[in-house]
């Protein structure tokens, strides 16, 4: 097949083997049974290292938490979600939606020409009306949704996962400006991203090689998301990542229980605008 996904977008097939793994799992925190077969198109990822192993318990926790923030937005009357860079997110074909809500997923246009072609052999069919829309987020990707069908006039449910440090500040903050622009009173923000310490700690330093390698190096950081967040019209709240594997009865992944200031840190943030 040709058009797999390359550069960064590879990225994506990473996280879609941490779903696969987790969906073979009797207590498994989700089941996304359109993850082996997109894994599978795209050429699995072998030799992950040992930072892999344990991100991948993160991909995890932070499926079932997103996963959570969407269905609680849904059960709050919102019926409009746009996933900013989805990747092989597969939430429209597995989360249980209200059947009038629209349901937006951005990613660059390499991406999503694979993943479209992956899921009509599939025969996949979504559970809410599913749009995917092919823009760089670094240029007018407001245009590209605007055209697909999102209604800037209706609260919104966003979901920015797995890529803000791989934009440059300036345009991770474009794209939260943008955010704020086109989100109706009541819409939500669910957003991922890491502080420097976690860039930084040597243990992902092969993981920080082989990415930068591949044209997916990370470019930016936050030390302190809610005060970010606030710049941008959010009231933000952090869930600490051991606080979400105890919640969920998973182990605490090794770095995430240092109470040290200036340690290594994923943030995981819901807010309202
Ligand atoms: C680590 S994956 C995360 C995918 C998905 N959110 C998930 O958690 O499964 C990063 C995604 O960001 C997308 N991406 C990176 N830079 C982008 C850009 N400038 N515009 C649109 N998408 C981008 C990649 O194509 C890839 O699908």
């Amino acid at each position: 097949m040709t058009g797999l996904p390359s550069g960064v977008s590879r990225t994506a097939v990473l996280i879609a083997q941490a779903r696969e793994g987790e969906s073979a799992r009797p207590s498994g925190l989700f089941r996304d049974p359109l993850a082996r077969p997109l894994v599978e198109a795209a050429g699995r990822i072998d030799g992950v290292s040992e930072a892999g192993r344990r991100a991948a318990d993160h991909f995890v926790l932070r499926t079932r938490y997103f996963d959570d923030r969407l269905t609680e937005a849904a059960a709050a009357g919102i019926r409009q979600v746009v996933l900013l860079a989805a990747g092989l997110d597969t939430r429209a074909f597995r989360l249980d939606w209200p059947e009038d809500l629209a349901l937006f997923e951005v990613d660059l246009p390499d991406l999503v020409a694979f993943k479209e072609k992956v899921l009509a052999d599939q025969g996949a069919q979504p559970r809410c009306a599913r749009k995917a829309v092919a823009a760089d987020l670094r240029e007018d990707w407001p245009a590209a949704l605007t055209e697909a069908g999102f209604d800037p006039e209706r609260p919104t449910a966003w979901l920015i996962e797995g890529v803000l440090m791989y934009l440059a500040p300036e345009d991770g903050a474009r794209v939260l400006e943008r955010v704020g622009e086109l989100s109706a009173p009541g819409s939500r923000l669910s957003a991922e991203h890491v502080n420097e310490a976690y860039l930084r700690q040597p243990a992902m330093k092969p993981a920080m090689n082989r990415l930068q390698a591949t044209q997916a190096a990370w470019l930016s950081s936050v030390e302190d998301p809610v005060d970010w967040l606030a710049g941008f019209g959010w009231r933000a709240e952090v869930t600490h990542q051991a606080d979400l594997a105890r919640s969920l009865g998973r182990p605490v992944p090794p770095m995430a229980d240092s109470s040290v200031v200036g340690a290594a840190r994923i943030w995981l943030v819901t807010a309202l605008s």
